[in-house]
């Protein structure tokens, strides 16, 4: 947990603040939500502007750097094993192509998913990253146990059927929900009421994307619909999503421009849900964005983010 240098401009959460968690909480896990209260440094797939991301080389560096949390988007390879993987195809970040999703666990493994961030970032290539194998979530949860926290996406929901399923199985088997090493993210509040019904104490957050409407670009919407644009979000809105996540994560900027302001955080706090906000990588950004009273950033640099927190 890192405390902030400078004092926080806006209000703190309350203890009324989380009301989202069943009744069978432990210490653990209490504390585990009291500290998202404090900023928390959120390396985004690993320490991914130094390292191939999702990769073991980029959470080693991240764990190394003391983070908050290790966020990871998981998804089902067609065998069923859940995999720590961004995006919905293979093409981007490894040697292969095609959908993720059909593919089997071997057939993944067999992929090299670091030689493409050596060819995209000369500068911090190295021949440790060549090679590099994709996770299962188990060999995360294997290497860093509860030494670590997770802040975990159930990535494309629609195209992971089953995902809820194997996630909280995961979580469960190697106990990291009463112990306080995770959080559950989505942007599809089905999937994340899936995870809730499945096990009540696992923590969740909704996050939001926010951007100009097509109809009317003076205005913003949220891509799910999970709340009114920004300027018509109201309190209700929060406490409708209160009711079920302990936090919100959101974009900070569409095409360069802000889509958030101190006021949105604010009204997000007092509604109890802490403000997480992705994915921050300069550091004048950074300071901005812990001025306007955040709980935490997620980011690919958390070294230049804990550079900012003590
Ligand atoms: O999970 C927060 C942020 O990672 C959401 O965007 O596309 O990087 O998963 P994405
Ligand atoms: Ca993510």
């Amino acid at each position: 947990m890192k405390q902030l240098t400078k004092t926080l401009p806006v209000a703190l959460l309350t203890a009324a603040a989380f009301p989202a968690i069943g009744h069978a909480s432990t210490p653990a896990l209490e504390e585990q939500l009291a500290e998202l209260q404090h900023f928390q440094v959120i390396a985004h797939r690993g320490a991914s502007g130094h390292a191939p991301e999702s990769t073991m080389a980029a959470f080693e560096m991240a764990h190394e750097w003391d983070v908050d949390y290790l966020e990871l988007d998981a998804q089902l390879s067609s065998d069923g094993e859940v995999v720590v993987f961004h995006d919905d195809t293979i093409d981007r970040t490894s040697d292969g192509e095609g959908a993720i999703n059909d593919y089997t666990l071997e057939e993944l493994k067999a992929l090299d998913t670091g030689t493409w961030f050596n060819e995209a970032n000369p500068d911090s290539a190295s021949d440790d990253f060549a090679g590099a194998k994709m996770l299962t979530l188990d060999e995360l949860f294997e290497r860093f146990g509860h030494d670590a926290r997770y802040y975990i996406e159930t990535k494309s929901p629609q195209l992971n059927p089953g995902l809820e399923e194997a996630l909280v199985e995961k979580l469960e088997e190697h106990d990291m929900i009463e112990n306080g090493r995770v959080l559950v993210q989505s942007f599809e509040q089905d999937s994340l009421l899936k995870v809730q019904e499945l096990n009540d104490d696992v923590p969740l957050i909704q996050l939001v994307w926010y951007y100009p409407s097509e109809e009317d670009n003076s205005k913003l919407v949220e891509w799910t619909n999970v709340t009114p644009g920004t300027s018509e979000i109201t309190d209700e809105d929060f406490q409708a999503v209160a009711d079920y996540a302990v936090g919100i994560g959101t974009n900070y900027l569409y095409d360069g421009q802000p889509v958030i302001d101190a006021d949105f955080i604010q009204q997000a706090q007092e509604n109890g849900l802490p403000v997480h906000v992705y994915t921050i990588n300069e550091t004048e950004e950074m300071e901005r964005l812990m001025d306007m009273g955040v709980n935490g950033l997620f980011t690919n640099y958390p070294d230049r983010l804990l550079e900012l927190v003590e």
